[in-house]
């Protein structure tokens, strides 16, 4: 059997059982102040104590363990149109959050289930179920409901199976490689027999793909020539493009593709601070022949 490495998801919060709830009647909550132009920073977001919403018939009340911090999130602020209605100012900010079921009025869920969902940036939730779903503590652990067995982890598998489409000799390039999503994906891809190259910023995240999670080779972007070194890693050129990025390491790896080579377009992470508009590739002129051109994609 192979064991895939599971990203840690990006959480905070207290593991305390439910008596928890006993010992306090306040809700902290961090919720959106000032829409960014550029970078979040402590500006955009203020911290709120709240009590402890009381539940009535069909809703549950939450504490939750986990939060997600997820690229997705920085989209979420802009009021633009996108697949899914931006956060509004005065709202708790909106996450991917794992936590425990510690009073409810819901038949389909019993105090001390534990529950997937998005709940937002703060200690309690209070759903009426909507977008929840069940997940076992004792089938996994519970921050792994938020990575591998979570939002990044059907991302990498559909993204890559589904739309990339890997085949056994193929050589595959990944970007945000040592990312939750990357970091994934690249393990998939050997299973399937690929070669596989990850792309990362600095030295320690090349060596733990290489060490740890077997990836063939790595690009350090951020201390080497990227096209250059992509040369090096894909003699053969490039089969399977897995993009979390975008920008100019997009536009890079577009000078070494295949005949028939698959494009995911899963992120461009280099672009959500922009306060320009978004660098589109330049170098698509160079595709060779008829690369498979496919759309974004979208994870579950
Ligand atoms: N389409 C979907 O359904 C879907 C679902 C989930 C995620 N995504 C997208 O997938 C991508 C990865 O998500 P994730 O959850 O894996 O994120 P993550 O774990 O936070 O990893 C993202 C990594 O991207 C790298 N990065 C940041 N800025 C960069 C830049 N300017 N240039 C190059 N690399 C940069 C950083 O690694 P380094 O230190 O190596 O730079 C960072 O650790 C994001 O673009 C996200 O929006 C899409």
């Amino acid at each position: 059997m192979t064991t895939l490495f599971a990203p840690t998801c990006r959480q905070t919060g207290s593991k305390n059982n439910a008596k928890e709830r006993a010992m306090t009647t306040i809700n902290r909550q961090w919720r959106l102040k000032t829409r960014p132009v550029g970078a979040p920073s402590t500006e955009t977001w203020d911290y709120t104590e709240t009590e402890i919403p009381t539940i009535t018939d069909g809703q549950l009340l939450i504490k939750i363990d986990y939060i997600s911090i997820d690229p997705a999130m920085r989209g979420w602020l802009n009021d633009a149109k996108s697949y899914i209605k931006p956060v509004q100012i005065g709202e708790v900010m909106r996450a991917g959050t794992v936590g425990e079921v510690i009073e409810s009025k819901h038949e389909k869920f019993a105090v001390g289930d534990y529950v997937a969902g998005h709940d937002g940036v703060q200690s309690y939730a209070v759903s009426d179920g909507t977008g929840l779903h069940k997940v076992d503590p004792n089938l996994a652990p519970l921050p792994y409901y938020l990575g591998v067995l979570g939002m990044p982890g059907m991302t990498g598998y559909f993204g890559l199976l589904k739309t990339g489409q890997p085949k056994a000799g193929e050589t595959v390039v990944v970007s945000g490689a040592a990312g939750a999503v990357g970091s994934l994906v690249g393990q998939i891809a050997k299973i399937k027999g690929c070669r596989v190259v990850g792309i990362a910023g600095g030295s320690e995240k090349c060596k733990f793909l290489v060490d740890e999670l077997g990836f063939d080779a790595t690009i350090d972007y951020k201390n080497e020539n990227v096209k250059k070194a992509l040369k090096q890693t894909c003699p053969n050129g490039v089969d399977v493009y897995f993009d979390n990025v975008g920008g100019d390491i997009l536009n890079d790896v577009l000078t070494q593709i295949n005949l028939h080579a698959r494009i995911v377009i899963c992120g461009a992470i280099s672009q959500y601070n922009n306060t320009e508009a978004v660098k589109g590739p330049s170098n698509y002129l160079s595709l060779p022949g008829q690369p498979r051109p496919y759309g974004r994609h979208c994870g579950v």
